[in-house]
Formats: C-alpha cells, structure tokens, sequence
C-alpha cells in the first residue's frame, strides 16, 4: 500500500496514499467540522464546513475531497479556515427557522452544535426565507424541508445503501429542494420507511414520528427492529 506522509497543524501523519486530508486529520484526533460527510456514502463536497488551509493552494479546500498528498502542509484551524466557517454557518442560519428551542433534534444537532462552537449568534444575512409546509402525509417521517441544509446525506444512504432512489435533487438554485419523484409528498414516493435517511439528517428536517414528542434523544434507548411494513425485512433502529 502506498503511504505519504503530510504535515496537518504541526504533526506529521503517515497515511494511506488514497486517504483525504480530512481522514488523515482523524487519524490525529483533529476534529473538523462536517455537515454533509459520511464515511459510507459517496462524497459530494456540498457543505465546505469542512474547509483547511493548505500551504501554496489559492482557496480554502474542502478537506473531505482533498487527497493527500506528499509532503503537503495544513492548517485546520487557522484564522482564515475560523472565518471561512463562521461565513457559512451565517449563511446557513439565515435560511433556517429560528425554532431551536422546540425543535426535535435540538441537542443532536450538527448545525446548533456548530454554530455554538464558532459563536455564531446573528445569522448577519438577511435575505429571502423558504416556507414550506410540513410534509406530514404518511406515518413514519415528518419531512420539515424549511431546517433542510440541502447536505444531500438523505438522498446518498436512499440511493447508495437502500437501492431506493425515492428521493432526490429537484430544481436549481434557491428553489432547490429534496423531493421524491414529482414533487409529491413522501407517502405517494418508493420509499419504504426504513429510516435511514432520519438517522443521517444532521439537523432537524427529518424526524422520526414514532418518537417525536416523546423525548430528547439521549433520553431514549435505542433498539434493534425488523420493521413489518412490507416483506423486505428492514432492520431499523
Ligand atoms: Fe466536506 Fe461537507 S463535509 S464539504
């Protein structure tokens, strides 16, 4: 197996040559941020939370899509990369409900936890809202597509784990949105109730109904289930 051997924040890591910088800023115990990353699914690079400094490059990279590479030095948390990650969160909140204190995955949310730990207090964009009704049409999944950060990760685990295709990108630019086939609601999609695309929603678009309202998350005990909805045998948690 071919290595290299970079430089992230100081340390040297020698990793396997097809690893990411943001990998190999794991194998360090360096924690970067991620929205739309997750190690089992294809990697679109959508969020740029996750962005580094690497040392000759003109941009801010996102470490989740940059190989390594030999010799090459980063800095993960340089003032340049704080900044560049405040402006995105800013961004971010400034097209999401202000609702946290009710919302269902507050406390397991990957937006408030960020915005908490880069002291993003005001949006500072103001600008055109979405307002979108709740998709509440069949009895598994609330689909709130106003906390939807467009991250994609419900759309890969449906496509590349399920094989399920029921959801996907539709339209462009400020109007794009995660919809099932037409745009019609999820209950008159494909989609089978497995659940996987709540357990990977880092924010609160998707929600479980079965527990919503019953509690925060680290309050219930999660358990292994073979859902009986239809004879494909799903195991769910
Ligand atoms: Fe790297 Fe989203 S985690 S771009």
């Amino acid at each position: 197996m071919n290595k290299v051997t970079l430089t992230i924040n100081g340390q040297k890591v020698t990793v396997p040559a097809e690893y990411t910088v943001l990998e190999a800023a794991r194998e360090l115990g360096i924690n970067i941020p991620t929205l739309c990353y997750d190690p089992r699914l294809s990697k679109p690079g959508a969020c740029r939370l996750c962005v580094v400094e690497v040392k000759g490059a003109r941009n801010l990279p996102a470490s989740c899509v940059t190989p390594v590479a030999e010799g090459m030095e980063v800095e993960t948390h340089s003032p340049a990369v704080m900044e560049a990650r405040k402006t995105i969160l800013e961004l971010l909140l400034a097209n999401h409900p202000n609702d946290c204190l009710t919302c269902e995955a507050s406390g397991a949310c990957l937006l408030q936890q960020y915005a908490y730990e880069y002291g993003v207090r005001d949006p500072g964009f103001g600008g055109e809202r979405h307002a979108y009704p709740l998709d509440d049409s069949n009895p598994y999944i609330q689909r709130d597509l106003n906390k939807c950060i467009l991250c994609g990760k419900c759309v890969r685990i449906c496509a590349e784990i399920r094989g399920q295709h029921a959801i996907h990108f539709a339209y462009r630019g400020f109007s794009t949105k995660i919809a099932p086939a037409l745009d019609t609601d999820l209950a008159f999609s494909n989609c089978i109730y497995c659940n996987n695309c709540v357990s990977v929603c880092p924010v609160g678009a998707l929600v479980d109904k079965r527990t919503a309202g019953l509690g925060r998350t680290w309050e219930l005990e999660r358990e292994e289930k073979t859902c009986t909805f239809c004879e494909a045998g799903c195991q769910f948690f």
